[in-house]
């Protein structure tokens, strides 16, 4: 019996050196530089509960105006949030917006109306943790709609465009 207690104590020491040790490996928090003239909402001028959307659901991971939140100090929870910010902002960074071709802006809207649509966006253990992320089904119709409508008048002036 006494025994058993004491393998137990040693292991619960090992994890908790290991958990010490994942601690000194911290992210990079700092956020690249923001060109107002590039941002996304700068940009496209959306109605205010749009913005709002955007602002709480989908710009820590696709901006670079990332809030990391007290768990970011955490490993590995730290880990895992900077690997989201990472490949998000590689799909998909509303910051460089102003910088797209219209076709990639074209086809981007395309790819976050279906992503809301379908509740694929914002993803899930991002939900857990940031409450007012999770959509209901008239925010995501809102979003969804005006990400439809967006696409479509940029559509417009480009056959304008084209057309002259
Ligand atoms: C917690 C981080 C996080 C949040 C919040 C988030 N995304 Fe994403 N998003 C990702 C990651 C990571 C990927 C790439 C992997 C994937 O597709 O699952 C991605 C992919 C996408 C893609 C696909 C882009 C492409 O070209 O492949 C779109 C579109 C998108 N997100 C839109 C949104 C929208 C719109 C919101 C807000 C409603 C949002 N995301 C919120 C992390 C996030």
């Amino acid at each position: 019996m006494k025994k058993k207690k004491s393998l137990f104590k040693k292991i619960l020491l090992v994890l908790l050196a290991v958990f010490v040790v994942m601690q000194f490996f911290r992210i990079d928090k700092t956020n690249p530089a923001v060109v107002k003239s590039n941002d996304f909402i700068a940009v496209t001028a959306p109605p205010a509960d749009v913005e709002k959307i955007l602002r709480t659901a989908c710009y820590d991971c696709h901006s670079n105006e990332t809030v990391y939140p007290w768990y970011s100090n955490v490993a590995p929870v730290s880990w895992m949030l900077e690997h989201h910010v990472e490949e998000g902002r590689e799909h998909l960074n509303f910051s460089e917006w102003g910088s797209f071709p219209l076709k990639k802006q074209n086809h981007k809207l395309h790819e976050c109306a279906e992503e809301v649509e379908e509740g694929e966006m914002p993803i899930n253990s991002y939900t857990w943790t940031h409450g007012d992320a999770s959509l209901s089904a008239a925010q995501k119709k809102t979003l969804a709609d005006w990400f439809e409508a967006q696409m479509k008048e940029e559509e417009a002036e480009g056959d304008t465009l084209s057309g002259q």
